[in-house]
């Protein structure tokens, strides 16, 4: 048989009888599946499974124990020659947790890591920047300028860039993991516009999300793995959704989302916050709202309209330039995060990104979660640590974080074991007022429903959350309110029963029905 001829005949990727421990966690265990040439295939799993440390050694950075990967039935010596196997193998990858360095320009990273050279050892200036151009200009990046700092990108956009310097080195094998999980409506539409590219070209893609809703869109086969061994592999259009819940988590979930309360909250006396007129100088313009006990409200509209800078200033994290924050009637001032969580405040944040913002990776589990409310377990200068272990387990049990998590610094878990510890430590200091910005991204499907429902019992003890999700169908389902933002302005608040995902997008695009713009008035 002559190449072309093995060519055609081989998968495009196999992956035969992976296995990788990690000391006392058997992370991948005998891990195999098979893609066609030009076939999205999804890789779905629990938050741990092992989707990430797979990705890891089909990309040559861990070497796995056992096992073998072949490209077009081309075996691909991991363990002898690392990543530089799996590059000239034509395998690229856009990495979970971002793998661009934030103090290099957009275009440096790009050009990571060989940019045109001339005569060896000079990098030709002019072809490199013209070739970045080129890039952005065939990926639709128009609104990215290649001279910026990475560090400057809002999340989103970081992640956009993660994909195009994958897909920029073309590649024959593509591995996305979780490329879309900071991605709202619109960024997922230029994601689908790149994957129906790459489809046309005869790429082989491997696909990471905890959306289904994606896995029906794009792939046509999908491989389940749990606690790192593999549950089947089957043709997407052959299996429900509901087989694909119980065959990832285990067990079947009667309904995602927890029903709505039956009384809707009072609206009476004074609200848990109340924002007027805030201002943020380029980003939030006289914003007023305000949060009721009991209740959930949704701020939603296209990324980067605002939403970040309002839930940052109310966590004293973005300074303003002008407004009135009160809680529960009184006024207050917050010059920075230590205002906010002070118990007389009480307000607390569930940042973007947890590996900068949430989490102190150093720490394990449980000091994670007990840091925000540690003078409470300190007694004459000695830490109470039995009921410090107490508490923190009760809560890390409830959002089914492994007990292991509990012990092991926060940098070597999984990214939704580290996103679940970042809520889990802001439930336990008892605020009464919770901003939560995209709590459930990257959160497998089981631990968002746990999620769902803390929120949920939150607010019916009288809490009071304002919530911001790339999720539209989050939004949908799960407030009592949405307040649609539209370059920096409150566009459009739409009450229970008038929540949908088209008045969702509808407002956010800019255009809604005049009743409701009314109505945001009235409501402030
Ligand atoms: N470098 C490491 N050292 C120790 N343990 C690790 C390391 N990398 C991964 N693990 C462990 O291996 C297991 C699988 O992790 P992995 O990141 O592959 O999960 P995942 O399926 O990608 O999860 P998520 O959906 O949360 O991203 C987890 O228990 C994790 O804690
Ligand atoms: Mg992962």
């Amino acid at each position: 048989m002559n190449l072309q001829a093995a060519e055609a005949a081989s998968p495009a990727l196999q992956v035969e009888n992976i296995s990788k421990r990690f000391g006392a966690t058997q992370a991948l265990d005998a891990v195999g599946f098979r893609v066609g040439q030009g076939e999205v295939h999804a890789l779905l799993g629990e938050n741990g499974a092992g989707k990430s440390t797979l990705v890891k050694v089909l990309s040559g950075l861990v070497i796995p124990d056992a096992g073998s990967i072949s490209v077009f039935g081309d075996r691909v010596d991991i363990a002898r020659q690392g990543a530089r196997a799996a590059h000239d193998r034509g395998i690229r990858t856009a990495f979970q947790e971002i793998s661009l360095i934030p103090d290099l320009t957009i275009a440096d990273n790009l050009l990571l890591p060989d940019a045109p050279r001339r005569f060896g050892f000079v990098v030709d200036r002019g072809a490199a920047n013209r070739w970045v151009e080129g890039v952005l200009d065939r990926l639709e990046l128009h609104d990215i300028d290649p001279r910026a700092d990475v560090a400057e990108c809002p999340l989103p956009m970081r992640q956009r860039l993660e994909i195009a310097r994958a897909i920029a080195r073309e590649p024959r094998v593509l591995l996305l993991d979780e490329p879309t999980s900071a991605l709202s409506s619109r960024d997922v539409e230029w994601f689908a516009r790149r994957i129906e590219a790459l489809r046309g070209q005869g790429v082989t893609i491997v696909f990471i999300t905890h959306r289904m809703r994606e896995v029906r869109r794009f792939c046509e086969g999908l491989t389940i793995i749990r606690n790192g061994r593999q549950v089947g592999s089957f043709p997407v259009e052959d299996i429900s959704d509901d087989d694909v819940v119980r065959l990832v988590i285990g067990r079947s979930l009667a309904a995602t989302f927890p029903p709505r309360p039956e009384t809707s909250p009072a609206y009476e006396g004074v609200p848990a916050l109340a924002v007027k007129n805030l201002r943020v100088k380029g980003q939030l313009d006289d914003v007023s709202l305000s949060l009721w006990p009991g209740e959930i409200v949704g701020v939603g509209g296209l990324q980067g309209m605002g939403q970040h800078a309002l839930l940052y200033a109310l966590f004293g994290a973005q300074p303003t330039d002008g407004g009135v924050i009160e809680v529960r009637g009184e006024p207050v001032r917050l010059s920075s995060p230590r205002d906010a969580i002070k118990p007389g405040v009480g307000i607390s944040l569930v940042p973007e990104d947890r590996k900068t913002e949430g989490l102190a990776l150093k720490l394990n589990g449980r000091e994670n979660v007990s840091l925000p409310v540690i003078h409470r377990y300190s007694r004459f200068g000695w830490l109470d640590l039995a009921r410090e272990r107490k508490d923190a387990d009760s809560l890390l049990d409830r959002m089914q974080v492994h007990p292991r998590a509990l012990y092991r610094p926060c940098l070597s878990f999984s990214g939704g074991n580290q996103q679940k510890i970042a809520i889990a430590k802001w439930l336990i200091t008892e605020s009464r007022i919770l901003l939560l910005f995209d709590p459930t991204r990257g959160v497998d499907v089981g631990t968002k429903h746990e999620i769902y429902l803390l929120m949920r019992e939150f607010a019916n003890a009288g809490g009071s959350i304002l919530f911001y999700s790339t999720d539209v169908l989050e939004m949908v389902k799960l407030c009592d309110r949405v307040a649609v933002m539209y370059s920096g302005k409150v566009r459009a608040t739409f009450a229970e029963g008038e929540i949908s995902e088209e008045a969702i997008m509808d407002a956010a695009l800019g255009g809604v029905a005049r009743r409701n713009v009314e109505k945001a008035a009235a409501l402030k």
